[in-house]
């Protein structure tokens, strides 16, 4: 049986959680393939709305499996309070939840490091959620870091001390002013390592590959958004996981051909968190306009978003980079109400007009070439099927459409998994 895979096509925040859990009850298990507590994915049905960090957006459907894989990392202290935020659903998490020994664990000093970092870079900082999660994964690299399987090993202690203290050197080393009590933070590490040993540690790559060949059906989960792949985003201001379609197969240990579509998941509009370059960022009434209605701050770290129109040319390389088969338009319901629509259909690059997307984006590198759509009034948020949507926004889909050759699955018009329209 092939997988499928659900990723975000601009810099995160797109949706993924409300989609994966609207899908949740066609698959089997869902596995989660990289990043961390960076994300947020925001889920709301029978008037709950739920934040997830690391935990897949499938765990509040009754039959499903979620597996979080080897290419995510994981904050034992942030995961015990998303377990215990879960209490009040009586969800059956040691049968429901699987953690692959593969994965790497965010230490408290991974936090202290990327807090060290970040104030080390001054006005160049990335904006980071400063949850350890570019330390974490400089040390997965660099061979050095922790995984959960280590968790089971009579020295995980010293290894766990020896690590800690190669950071505090670190942290000593970048010369900034820091306020930690290490002791504290430590135990409150080991004891939600407790809550984590009540969860099956298992060799997820063998579980999944097992799960395929026994007919089950698989959701590849993505976290943040093509833009923000630590080798195709728009780099360094992006995280330090591999976000789009190859951060499955090596997230997971699923091989490129056993999976089968990939579900691109884009607002109709765009938004990005923190720092770096976003060439249709709109700094009027317009941007502020999309902030306010579509509820643009952090599900992380309340931090209000920064808005701008729809950018076709970086959602065509988005598409092109993760061989996406279909798309799926979130928050159509925030543009009601404009005049006018703009699309960025090209850019300006040094005075030439180009349709791709360069290595400089900066804005002294390029200013966006728009189209002008008609907009619509309507309150889309009650509409239950394609045929009732205006036309300016049928027309808009449709040209979205055409550009990038791939088709408009859903279009979600609204928070609730109610408000989702299927084509
Ligand atoms: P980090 O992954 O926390 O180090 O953050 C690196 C960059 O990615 C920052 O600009 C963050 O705002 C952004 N980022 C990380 N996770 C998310 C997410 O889930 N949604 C949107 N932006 C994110």
């Amino acid at each position: 049986m092939m997988a499928n895979l659900l990723l975000g096509l601009q810099w995160g925040d797109e949706g993924k959680g409300k989609i994966v859990d609207v899908l949740t009850q066609n698959y089997d298990i869902i596995a989660r393939f990289q990043g961390g507590p960076n994300a947020g994915h925001t889920l709301e049905f029978d008037g709950i709305k739920h934040v997830l960090r690391t935990i897949p957006s499938g765990i509040f459907h009754p039959n499903a499996i979620n597996l979080i894989g080897n290419g995510v990392v994981i904050d034992p202290v942030v995961f015990k309070s998303e377990i215990e935020g879960l209490a009040k659903f009586n969800i059956d998490l040691p049968n429901r939840l699987l953690l692959s020994r593969k994965a790497h664990l965010i230490l408290p000093t991974h936090r202290l490091l990327d807090a060290a970092s970040e104030a080390a870079k001054g006005k160049a900082k990335i904006g980071s959620t400063l949850k350890g999660i570019g330390p974490t994964y400089m040390d997965k690299t660099g061979r050095n870091g922790l995984r959960i399987g280590d968790i089971e090993l009579s020295d995980f202690k010293e290894r766990y001390r020896a690590l800690a203290e190669k950071h505090e050197a670190m942290i000593a080393f970048y010369d900034v002013s820091i306020q930690y009590n290490l002791p504290e933070l430590e135990k409150e590490f080991f004891d939600a390592l407790e809550t984590l040993k009540k969860l099956p540690f298992i060799d997820s790559e063998e579980y999944l590959a097992k799960a395929q060949h026994d007919g089950k059906s698989i959701l590849c989960e993505g976290a943040q958004g093509s833009l923000l792949d630590v080798d195709f985003g728009t780099y360094p201001f992006v995280t330090s996981s591999n976000t789009t379609a190859a951060g499955a197969c090596t997230g997971l240990g699923i091989a490129p051909n056993k999976i089968k579509e990939v579900y691109g998941i884009f607002k109709a509009y765009t938004t990005r968190v923190g720092s770096g370059p976003f060439p249709t960022e709109d700094f009027g009434e317009d941007g502020d306009t999309m902030a306010r209605v579509g509820n643009e701050f952090g599900s992380v770290t309340g931090r209000k978003r920064r808005c701008g129109w729809l950018d076709l040319v970086a959602l065509k390389y988005a598409v092109q980079i993760n061989g996406v088969t279909q798309l799926m338009m979130m928050k159509a319901d925030v543009l009601s109400g404009f005049e006018t629509l703009k699309v960025c259909t090209a850019y300006n690059y040094r005075g030439a007009q180009i349709s791709h997307m360069p290595y400089n984006i900066e804005p002294e590198n390029l200013t966006p070439i728009y189209r002008e759509f008609k907009g619509w009034q309507a309150d889309l948020t009650g509409m239950s099927n394609y045929e009732m949507l205006p036309e300016e926004l049928t027309a808009y889909i449709e040209f979205i459409e055409n550009e990038i050759q791939v088709p408009i699955k859903i279009v979600s018009v609204g928070p609730d998994r109610k408000q989702t329209i299927l084509r």
